[in-house]
């Protein structure tokens, strides 16, 4: 038996266990469930900041959507064509719902501003999302696996948010996303599944090199991005930095079937 049969499948139960495991060594003041509902926006400002979140969260989804469909068709492999071909139709669909919601907030139609968006995420991944599989697998961890500790503190701590909006993702995006995480580790796993102890050291080496590339590259919007997270739904930005290295180990940590103890110095999000 593989040492991976012998781990617990990823789920969204197992998720929650390793994020609040996290909580308590490192943030016990961060609330298990959330403490307030979220509000409407309601002055100007807080709309403008809003907007910016929205088209934000857009672009993330577009820029997948692009990435995927430049990709796919280098992949001779049917079962992961049928995957992606899923996540595009999704992350897809959820690009439109938050577009249609900005337009609804804005009063004007955001697909420049988000297009804009798109771009800026093409400038600082480069070709690391389509240069080969290894990049393509870095890219899925840090759009897919790797922000979960975002999604998970801004469920408990946002303060605004928009009722149509939050219904969508509960509805339809919290479910398509599980689905996603859950497609990335099926690919993965049987690839790695199929290698030698030998070939194994190689693939985790190579995994681990294409994931740093793409944790420097996404540092600086990172960063940016969870200011603008609190300026616009007032998530608590303090503990992130923390709670995404560790999240981000902990997921490397499952992926490659090594403790924690044995992977390299990773760089942080605050490097
Ligand atoms: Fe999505
Ligand atoms: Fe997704």
């Amino acid at each position: 038996m593989t040492a991976i049969l012998t781990r617990p499948a990823w789920t969204t139960d197992l998720e929650l266990e390793i994020f609040d495991k996290l909580l308590d060594k490192y943030a016990p003041h961060i609330p298990k469930k959330r403490a307030q509902e979220p509000r409407s926006p309601e002055t100007d400002e807080e709309r403008e900041n809003f907007y910016r979140f929205r088209v934000a969260g857009a672009a993330h989804d577009l820029f997948i959507v692009q990435v995927c469909a430049k990709i796919i068709d280098s992949f001779a492999d049917p079962e992961l064509q049928l995957f992606l071909s899923r996540q595009i139709g999704d992350d897809g669909a959820h690009a439109q719902n938050t577009r249609l919601r900005a337009q609804a907030i804005s009063g004007h139609d955001p697909i420049e501003d988000i297009q804009k968006q798109v771009q800026k995420h093409w400038d600082y991944m480069g070709d690391l999302p389509i240069r080969n599989w290894q990049g393509f697998l870095a890219f899925e961890l840090h759009y897919e696996l790797h922000i979960v500790a975002l999604l998970f503190i801004n469920s408990r701590t946002s303060k605004i948010n928009d009722p149509d909006s939050a219904k969508f993702a509960a509805e339809r995006i919290l479910p398509d996303e599980a689905v996603h995480r859950l497609g990335v580790v099926d690919w993965w796993q049987r690839k790695f599944d199929q290698a030698s102890p030998a070939e194994k050291e190689d693939l985790i080496a190579q995994v681990i090199e294409a994931d740093e590339e793409g944790q420097r590259r996404r540092n600086p919007y990172l960063r940016d991005h969870w200011q603008l997270s609190q300026k616009a739904i007032g998530i608590e930005i303090d503990d992130l930095p923390v709670l995404y290295d560790t999240w981000r180990q902990e997921v490397l940590s499952y992926f490659l079937d090594i403790p924690i103890s044995r992977l390299p110095k990773l760089v942080s999000v605050n490097d």
